[in-house]
């Protein structure tokens, strides 16, 4: 089946469409001529998110027109300043849908970073998209709000848009990364995928912005939903401490239960029976603050999305000034164990969040300006949404800049300490 070809809205150029298979120049990319001057729309672009989207797309296709979405417009101005010619600001308020259907009148793609997503009553960017045939990205890490996007994909095929969620770095990469690795296991016909873990490390707030705080605090009051033997079991958030390693460049650090959307859309789309994700952060006590946070205070109380700014202005400059010593690594580590015993894993490390998540946006955002994905709203590891051929090309282009990425290796390959089962076997 064809795939659906964004339909540009701001660009006359009657050029062939082309498709690349491999970026030629090193750190830049060859779009299709019919898509190399599309215009993107970055709601949240004066955020440390969608900025680093912006930033990350102007140097991997400096033809693209970028379109700086945000409420504040000193700051829009100074994005606009950083980011140079083929960029302007768009002052958009994404509860207002006047203002934003207004503003994706005559882009072509429109990125959703302007978070939190965690208690949003409605999916207010992806409907604009949908009434005004605009391709739309978001970076979503709440189950609830993706699973609301997903049920739009009827409304987004018949206007025929292609609408990714959840595509950021994690979730994001790391469901593509999944979804490999399930491949690769299929492909090798050596029993069937039984157990997918996804494990995530960042420093601090991984030089976030204030609203990674909020999502943190908005997460910590959700029950962790995970699967076991193909069953929806419930558990407490920030539980279920793990000490895994995350090979070279991180080492060994403490993670712990998390609710996130990748764990429900690989069981659903790859068919894993146990899924579960995992997430820790450094210092170390930033990890036990988080656990004392749920035992302390009501899922009502950090579910309220007004008490949850009231503490991330009391924690922010706290946090902040850690952050200086903490750092921004970021590491993800997906293992794969099939039937057979076979054991896979794929691990991605950076020394900073801020700059990587926004190769990982921008990967998705050629992906689909590419012609990668079907008109409707996909998760990164469906085929509709990635097509299998545009996955290497993803991972390669998030991957700019890691000091560490391998996938499909067995674990004693890639940790810092493997296990030795003895005469030199290693686990
Ligand atoms: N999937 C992933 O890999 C991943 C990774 C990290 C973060 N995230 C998510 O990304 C989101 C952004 O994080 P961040 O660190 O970039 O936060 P941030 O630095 O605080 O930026 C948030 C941005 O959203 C804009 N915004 C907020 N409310 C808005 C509204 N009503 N209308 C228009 N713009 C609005 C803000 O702009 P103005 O104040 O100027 O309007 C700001 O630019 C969070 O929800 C976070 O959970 C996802």
């Amino acid at each position: 089946m064809a795939r659906s070809l964004v339909h540009l809205k701001s660009c006359c150029s009657a050029s062939a469409f082309r498709a690349s298979a491999v970026d030629s120049q090193p750190g830049r990319v060859r779009i299709p001529d019919k898509a190399r001057n599309a215009r993107v729309l970055v709601l949240g672009g004066t955020g440390r998110v969608g900025g680093s989207t912006a930033l990350a797309l102007s140097k991997l296709s400096p033809e693209l027109q970028i379109v700086v979405g945000g409420r504040n417009r000193q700051k829009g101005d100074s994005m606009v300043a950083t980011l140079g010619k083929n960029s302007a600001f768009a002052q958009v308020n994404v509860d207002d849908m006047v203002s934003l259907e207004r503003a994706l009148e005559d882009v072509d793609l429109v990125v959703h970073a302007a978070g939190p997503f965690q208690q949003a009553q409605n999916c207010n960017v992806l409907e604009a998209a949908i009434a005004t045939k605009t391709a739309y990205l978001d970076v979503c890490d709440d189950t609830r709000y993706a699973f609301l996007a997903k049920s739009f994909n009827d409304k987004a095929a018949a206007a025929n848009i292609s609408a990714i969620t959840t595509g950021g770095i994690y979730p994001g990469v790391s469901n593509v990364m999944a979804a490999e690795l399930v491949r690769a296991a299929k492909d090798e016909n050596k029993g069937e995928p039984e157990k997918l873990r996804f494990y995530y490390y960042t420093a601090g707030t991984g030089g976030a912005g204030p609203t990674i705080l909020a999502t943190s605090f908005l997460l910590l009051g959700e029950e962790v939903v995970a699967y076991r033997r193909g069953e929806e079991i419930k558990l407490k958030p920030y539980s279920g401490g793990l000490n895994i390693d995350f090979g070279k460049g991180i080492g060994k650090r403490d993670v712990f239960l998390l609710n996130l959307p990748e764990v429900r859309s690989a069981h659903e789309i790859l068919g894993v029976p146990t899924v579960s994700a995992r997430f820790g952060t450094a210092p170390f006590f930033w990890n036990w603050g988080m656990s004392a946070m749920t035992n302390l205070l009501s899922p009502e109380y950090l579910q309220d999305r007004s008490k949850v700014q009231e503490l991330v202005r009391l924690f922010d400059p706290v946090v902040r000034a850690i952050d200086g010593i903490a750092g921004e690594r970021v590491s993800m580590r997906v293992d794969l164990e099939c039937t057979d015993g076979r054991h896979a894993v794929a691990i991605f490390t950076h020394r900073r969040l801020s700059v990587s998540v926004g190769y990982s946006a921008a990967a998705f955002v050629l992906a689909i300006l590419e012609g990668s994905s079907r008109p409707g709203v996909w998760f990164p590891e469906e085929p509709e949404g990635i097509a299998v051929e545009a996955r290497e090309i993803l991972l390669k282009r998030a991957s700019q800049g890691t000091i560490n990425f391998v996938m499909n290796k067995p674990p004693w390959m890639v940790e810092t300490q493997p296990k030795e089962v003895g005469l030199g076997i290693y686990v």
